[in-house]
């Protein structure tokens, strides 16, 4: 199979992860920065193995910016390795950390100096492993995680889970993994892909909650009516308990018992006019770890888990539910309280949805020639905010004609906001580039102590508050630009 359009290169990739993995190896106290979201955690967990006996120390941050850089040069580290960010911030990491002797950065982010060895003053000794630089693109075809296992060779299963966390599935029409993904790391892992229902719970609710919470696609009728939803359960003679008296999950089923579901859901839709096109992605293909606990089960579902961790700052839950090695009862302790934080953090996605829709009614969601821009104040809080965007689009809370973007108060550092953009795949065949967009506006406003990067899907920014209008503006101008050069 062809990994990417591109040509993939493939040897030096791989010496390039073994340099990086000799690096590594000998680092005595190492301190690891990695990002908040499925991908970052799922990362560090494959690097806590790798190290398992040396004292670590590991930093969690939502993003990082020069005054994260800054506070952690207070820590005077000598080894320091950055898991899923830091390729987009070498010149920061520069001008704050190169008092350290080794820096090793393993990312998928489209880098800001395009080398393997950047250019820094001669007592550090710099690489950084990205995905980009070596032909794969690091928004489709490999994840953080992943990337640290191509240099680990360790915990396949957690690389997984970063990709389908970064929704990397997203780019195959029926959800399947691509790139590097699909090639080198699913092969070599325990994780079973098959074609099945893909509705999201589908390992650990009730089918009935599982139909009553499912906005994608929406189900006329049944979503947000679970009395509905069992009645059309019980109307297709589907067995709604096993033997025990346990409610069963979609995963339980027997194949000609999806069959029937899927028949009747397919009715359903087709009786209220729903087109096809928005409900063919209620059978693609699925990611399992069989003998995972039922919540970390279907690999959407663990990666939404470690997600609500790290949004909601509950750090050492999430590393100690990646952590295999550990103690089983501390981590079985772990992960029924990163089922506690689960609920929490989807009460406030469903809060945020909501505000968002106030905000809709309000008018205050402003359309632009080339995007629309929402700014939310300190109503959604900062670290959830592009989820909250991402679902909006989704379930078309937000025009999808145009990308997207939404900012809200940074609750951590006063003055400044958080940015968070996503364009649809249809925009990105037309020439769309949130992160050129992003970091260029940056740039052209000469916003120093500001951050931008990631993906052209998605990306993000942290920028001071009095300059969102005008920020907004150029971001605006420069999708603008991409269209028309691309048109
Ligand atoms: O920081 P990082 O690269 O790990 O995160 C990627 C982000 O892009 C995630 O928030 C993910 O939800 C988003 N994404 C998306 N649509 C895609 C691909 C990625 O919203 N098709
Ligand atoms: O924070 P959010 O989920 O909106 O981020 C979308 C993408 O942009 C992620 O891949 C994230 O890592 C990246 N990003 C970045 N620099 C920032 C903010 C976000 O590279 N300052
Ligand atoms: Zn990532």
């Amino acid at each position: 199979m062809v990994v990417s359009e591109r040509s993939f290169f493939e040897d030096e990739f791989h010496e390039a992860c073994e340099l990086a993995r000799n690096m590594i190896k000998e680092m005595e106290y190492p301190v690891i920065i990695t990002h908040h979201d499925a991908d970052g955690i799922s990362a560090s967990g494959v690097l806590m193995s790798f190290f398992k006996k040396e004292p670590i120390k590991i930093v969690v941050l939502s993003g990082f910016d020069p005054v994260r850089a800054m506070k952690i040069s207070k820590l005077r580290a000598e080894n320091i390795v950055f898991l899923d960010l830091g390729s987009g911030q070498v010149n920061t990491i520069k001008r704050y950390l190169s008092g350290a002797q080794k820096i090793v950065i393993l990312d998928h982010h489209k880098p800001e100096i395009a080398e393997f060895r950047p250019d820094f003053p001669r007592k550090t000794e710099i690489v950084q492993v990205n995905a980009h630089l070596f032909g794969l693109d690091g928004s489709k075809e490999i994840s953080g995680a992943g990337v640290a296992y191509a240099v680990t060779k360790l915990r396949p299963e957690l690389a997984l889970v970063g990709a389908i966390g970064d929704m990397q599935f997203r780019y195959h029409e029926k959800g399947r993994l691509v790139g590097y993904n699909y090639t080198h790391i699913l092969p070599n892992s325990a994780v079973e892909e098959r074609l099945d229902i893909t509705l999201y719970g589908r390992e650990t609710r009730p089918i009935y909650v599982t139909l009553g919470y499912c906005t994608e696609p929406f189900l006329p009728g049944l979503t947000g009516d679970k009395e509905a939803c069992l009645n059309f359960l019980k109307s297709l003679r589907i067995p709604l308990k096993d033997e025990y008296g346990g409610w069963k999950t979609i995963a339980d089923l027997a194949p000609e018992e999806k069959t029937k579901l899927v028949d009747g859901l397919v009715k359903l839709l087709i009786r209220n006019g729903v087109p096809l096109k928005k409900y063919k992605s209620l059978v693609g293909f699925v990611y399992r770890l069989p003998n995972e606990k039922p919540f970390l089960r279907d690999l959407r579902e663990y990666s939404t888990m470690l997600n609500a961790c790290g949004r909601l700052k509950r750090y050492e839950v999430g590393l100690k539910v990646v952590q295999y090695d550990k103690n089983v009862y501390d981590r079985e302790k772990a992960i029924r309280e990163a089922a506690g934080v689960l609920v929490k953090y989807k009460k406030m996605l469903a809060e945020g949805i909501k505000a968002l829709n106030d905000v809709k009614k309000g008018g205050l969601i402003e359309s632009l020639p080339n995007i629309t821009a929402t700014y939310v104040k300190d109503v959604i809080n900062d670290r959830i905010v592009g989820v909250v965007l991402g679902m909006a689009l989704g379930g078309r809370i937000i025009d999808f004609k145009k990308p997207a973007l939404i900012a809200a108060d940074m609750t951590e550092q006063e003055g400044m906001v958080k940015i968070s953009a996503r364009a649809l795949k249809e925009h990105i065949k037309r020439g769309v580039n949130l992160r050129e967009a992003l970091v260029k506006a940056k740039n052209e406003l000469k916003l120093e102590k500001s951050e931008a990067g990631g993906h052209d899907i998605a990306a993000g920014a942290i920028i001071p508050k009095e300059k969102l209008r005008e920020y907004i503006k150029h971001v605006d101008e420069k999708i603008g630009e991409q269209i028309m050069w691309r048109a």
